[in-house]
């Protein structure tokens, strides 16, 4: 039996032509890019023009915008939440309650060292609460940094950026936003989107994992949290891996190229897939409004999310219940517990999501195989014989 990933936001398996772009770089440039002989700036060249076209395909101005290369997107945040913004204005800090662990642990680590970390709030929709911003953003002291990610990686929920920006300007503090699973999956516009740092990283779109970056428009400050050379002058100092980085910009190209095909195939096999699911009469998506074209966050209400997950990967069907970085521990999501969502909806969610070639046929017998595990989990649980302890129990011996 053919296993179906549906677990893209976890990872994205790493596209042939992205492969073949990067042997190609790995074969041809053999120097360090700091290097100064011919060889070296061969290879500074090579990272050049990749970070230029990464700048222009995410619509930001490479004369003026910078990017600084990071190992991935839980850098790329860290960079941000303990480097952004003005220097004088230490001590305080706001960030989304419905953050991946990689922005929230260094906000934690902040509140640790005596920083004051105020979370925003979100709905039951998914989506930030505006006006507990506002609120936040009049009390003093002023905070160094927003950060509110684009979209959220468990429900695909969209966050009201533009809007976060608006009000964080107006008051005179500048915003990050976490767009990992934005960018390569919907279009950004970096110059518009009037965010002062975006954190993306390759994985997500097809390219290779181990590289990211942190988009930095010109007048934002940024301090380095690594030291040592003088690479991305001092911000981000260590060899640059020009292979990934070439890797990352091939794959970006592609997805620029094929942007719209993907997009629409993507929502159209998601929103099939939704259909198909909710024919279970306990199925309930979380999370409403506009969602990110390949991610379905939905309850099986009075089964157990740990117990499903591993039915399914029985059954051929490899997805998650929640952020990659946080499985692997049976906590519930964070997201939405943030949400408001009752404990037997929290404990009984599921997270599918699609690539770029996830196809019909692959999403129909997924659907098949989800709704057989499903019923044949449920008849399980309310046989005579089925376990009578409580469910923490249970799932221990799963
Ligand atoms: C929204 C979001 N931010 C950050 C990350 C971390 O990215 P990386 O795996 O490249 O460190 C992830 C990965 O799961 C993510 O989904």
């Amino acid at each position: 039996m053919k296993s179906i990933y549906l677990d893209h936001n976890a990872t994205t398996p790493i596209d042939p032509r992205v492969i073949e772009a990067m042997e190609r770089c790995f074969r041809e440039t053999t120097a360090n890019a700091g290097s100064q002989h011919s060889a070296g700036r061969q290879a500074k060249r090579a990272l050049e023009d990749a970070r230029e076209e990464i700048i222009s395909v995410l619509r930001g101005d490479p004369a003026h915008d910078r990017l600084i290369l990071t190992s991935g997107g839980t850098e790329a945040n860290n960079l941000a939440i303990l480097g952004m913004g003005p220097e004088s204005r230490r001590g305080r800090i706001l960030v989304s309650a419905i953050e991946h662990p990689s922005t929230l642990a260094t906000a934690d680590e902040l509140e640790r060292q005596g920083w004051q970390v105020d979370h925003i709030p979100a709905s039951e929709s998914g989506a930030i609460d505006l006006e507990k911003l506002r609120t936040l953003l009049e009390q003093s002291p002023r905070p160094r940094l927003v950060s509110v990610m684009a979209a959220n990686n468990e429900t695909g929920v969209i966050q009201p950026l533009e809007k976060v920006v608006e009000l964080s300007h107006a008051a005179g503090v500048p915003v990050h936003s976490d767009a990992v699973q934005v960018v390569g999956k919907m279009p950004f516009e970096f110059g518009r989107s009037g965010v002062d740092a975006i954190s993306f990283t390759a994985h997500k779109f097809h390219g290779p994992a181990g590289i990211g970056g942190l988009l930095v428009r010109e007048q934002t400050q940024v301090q380095p949290i690594l030291f040592g050379g003088s690479q991305q002058l001092g911000k981000r100092p260590g060899t640059e891996p020009v292979a990934l980085v070439v890797g990352m910009m091939t794959a970006l190209n592609l997805w620029n190229e094929e942007a719209d095909q993907r997009e629409s195939g993507m929502r159209q096999s998601r929103d099939h897939l939704e259909d198909l699911l909710l024919q279970d009469s306990t199925a309930v998506v979380n999370g409403q409004g506009e969602r990110l074209p390949h991610t379905l966050n939905l309850s099986f209400l009075g089964l157990d999310r740990q117990a499903m997950l591993m039915a399914l990967d029985m059954a051929g069907v490899a997805c998650s219940t929640g952020s990659a970085c946080a499985s692997g521990s049976s906590e519930p999501s964070h997201v939405l517990e943030a949400m408001g969502l009752e404990t037997g909806r929290i404990e009984s969610s599921l997270r599918l999501s699609l690539g770029a070639t996830s196809s019909l046929a692959e999403i129909d017998e997924a659907a098949k195989r989800i709704l057989k595990t499903v019923k044949h989990l449920r008849q399980s649980e309310t046989a005579p014989n089925s376990p009578s302890e409580p469910r923490e129990k249970r799932r221990k011996s799963l």
